[in-house]
């Protein structure tokens, strides 16, 4: 990136948060400018990380491999993420700073539905085939679309546990309440809060197999939840694969 093209993006975020101070600026205009902002903030991050390493590859092998952990680190693992505190801020969706065949195992588990699909989605899984030795294995786990639609024609009680499941912890649940919300969740996460980042695919087991077979993984097989690895309130309603190499 030119010096001038860090300028102009710098002075972009200045204008952006001039006006989003501004309480004249309309809900609509706001809600595109915030997710704007934050794109900024990633790609100053990533660009930062990307001086230090112009070749595009870090110097290190790293083994093991977290990506998208945000704040659950795993012991022995390198992590890689958006935003503090990982040990490499990164943007996968710009690849993976890696040099081929240099690492044995990747784990991810709510990351994937975050990034754009096909474009971002299909790129990370061709990255991560690359990055791995042969026989080494990615372990993926999303929220699980099927098991939420499975729920829409049954009663509201099993859809209200789910939620508050999932989402007790926040402010959602005088808006978030009916079998319908609860498929709205999984498919948008809640867009319209600036403090989360929404869903932009849903995945199920069988696009799972689809993605990472497409993409040269010679077998992809269902992963059994460990907790010493996950984050346990993963456990519930998730669906993870391991594909190997
Ligand atoms: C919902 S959080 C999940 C965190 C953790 N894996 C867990 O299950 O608790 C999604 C994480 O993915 C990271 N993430 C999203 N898009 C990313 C990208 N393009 N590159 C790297 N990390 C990304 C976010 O910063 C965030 O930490």
């Amino acid at each position: 990136m030119s010096s001038s093209g860090i300028l102009s993006i710098d002075l972009l975020g200045e204008q952006i948060a001039s006006v989003l101070a501004d309480p004249a600026t309309t809900h609509g205009l706001a809600r595109s400018l915030r997710a704007a902002a934050k794109e900024i903030e990633l790609h100053r991050y990533h660009h930062a990380s990307r001086r230090a390493w112009p070749h595009r590859h870090i110097d290190g092998k790293p083994t093991k491999v977290q990506i998208g952990g945000g704040s659950h680190r795993i012991d022995g693992f390198f992590n890689i993420d958006l935003v503090p505190p990982a040990d490499l801020l990164w943007d996968v969706r710009e690849g993976i700073p890696f040099r081929d065949d240099s690492t044995a195992e990747i784990f991810s588990e709510h990351f994937l539905e975050h990034i754009d699909y096909p474009r971002s989605a299909k790129r990370y899984v061709r990255e991560a085939h690359r990055v791995l030795a042969p026989g080494g294995k990615i372990v993926t786990g999303v929220p699980d679309a099927a098991f939420a639609l499975n729920q829409y024609p049954g009663p509201l009680g099993t859809s209200d546990e789910t939620i508050e499941r999932w989402y007790a912890k926040r402010d959602c649940r005088d808006d978030i309440n009916t079998r319908l919300d609860l498929v709205n969740l999984v498919f948008r996460d809640q867009d319209d809060d600036p403090t989360y980042t929404p869903h932009l695919w849903a995945y199920d087991h069988e696009k799972l197999v689809q993605l990472f077979s497409e993409a040269g993984f010679t077998t992809v097989e269902p992963w059994a939840f460990d907790p010493t690895m996950s984050n346990p309130k993963r456990c519930w309603g998730s669906v993870y694969v391991v594909a190997t190499k």
